[in-house]
């Protein structure tokens, strides 16, 4: 992983490897943390860096502290005008994947609620070509965590220990990515992506009360499909048989953008080619995403000519 120069810290701009937390913190030694994955699309046109649904993933943030009943003074503005300074005292003017993050910092307990730790890293990060090629995907025998023992909505670290085990075990198999079907056999997700499939025209997309995150990404390409697809989305169980009857299928995340899936099971979906609903969702994304298109600019905050 590239090093960058500095790190937002504590709300303070700090070098890289001053960026330290104690071994005893419960963010350590009980994976108490909750973070966020947002996007930074540089425009090389404009000159502009756009990150993308800056206010939904700031939003989640606070969800999550919430349901992880962190006691904190933490608010979103502080951790916009965070993330807004790391990348411009690192200077990036690319593509940029920003990590801001909350943990259980201090000495405490198991259940200690405070106090807490925070910090912003921005790094470069371009497009996974998996993006342009697809994926082959395996259905994973470990299940997606229910929400009666973690909570799949949030974006807690400790979530990805079970999206970890799914993903080394999915490599091993010899699969790209891998889907997790829920405690009651339906599709989930992935380790860090959503899930949809287009069936006789119409995307479907599990609910979520599916044990999935409340994905920002799957809430905009809900969006654009109701403008690209002839059927609105369904939002609903789909049962792992019913994953070998799709026409087209993708992943979409944050961080993994919209990747076509070719095969499932090593069955090809529909012709183990892009489809062509996600190829025109792709285009739409990327040009929303990057600022070409001035439709939804509401989505888009500019990091170097701000207002
Ligand atoms: C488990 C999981 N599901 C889904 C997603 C997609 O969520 P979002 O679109 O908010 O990035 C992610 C990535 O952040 C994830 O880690």
């Amino acid at each position: 992983m590239a090093q960058p120069r500095y790190l937002s810290f504590n709300g303070e701009i700090v070098p890289y490897a001053d960026a330290k937390v104690h071994v005893l913190a419960p963010g350590v030694k009980y994976g108490a943390g909750v973070f966020e994955g947002i996007r930074g699309y540089w425009n090389e046109r404009k000159g502009e860096m756009f990150l993308f649904r800056l206010k939904e993933h700031l939003d989640r943030l606070q969800y999550s502290m919430r349901v992880m009943r962190y006691e904190h003074s933490l608010t979103s503005e502080m951790v916009e005008a965070q993330i807004l300074a790391v990348v411009r005292a690192n200077a990036l003017r690319e593509d940029v994947h920003i990590r801001p993050m909350v943990w259980v910092d201090g000495d405490g307990e198991m259940q200690s609620p405070g106090p807490i730790g925070w910090m912003v890293a921005a790094l470069p990060r371009p497009s996974n070509p998996a993006v342009q090629n697809g994926v082959n995907v395996g259905v994973s025998s470990w299940q997606r965590i229910p929400d009666t023992s973690m909570p799949a909505r949030v974006k807690a670290t400790a979530n990805y220990v079970n999206g970890r085990l799914a993903g080394m075990q999915g490599k091993l198999d010899g699969y790209d990515n891998v889907l997790l079907l829920t405690n009651r056999g339906h599709v989930a997700e992935s380790p860090g992506s959503c899930f949809f499939m287009v069936r006789n025209g119409r995307p479907i997309t599990p609910s979520i009360t599916s044990s999935i995150l409340e994905s920002v990404t799957r809430a905009t390409v809900i969006e654009l499909l109701g403008e690209i697809a002839t059927a609105p989305t369904d939002e609903r169980e789909i049962d792992r048989t019913e994953l070998y009857a799709a026409d087209e299928a993708f992943f979409c995340g944050s961080g993994q953008e919209v990747q076509p899936i070719l095969t499932v099971d090593r069955l090809p979906v529909g012709d183990a080619k892009p489809g062509p609903i996600t190829r025109r969702l792709q285009e739409r994304y990327f040009a929303l995403v990057r600022g070409e298109t001035n439709d939804h600019a509401e989505w888009l905050t500019p990091v170097w000519n701000p207002g």
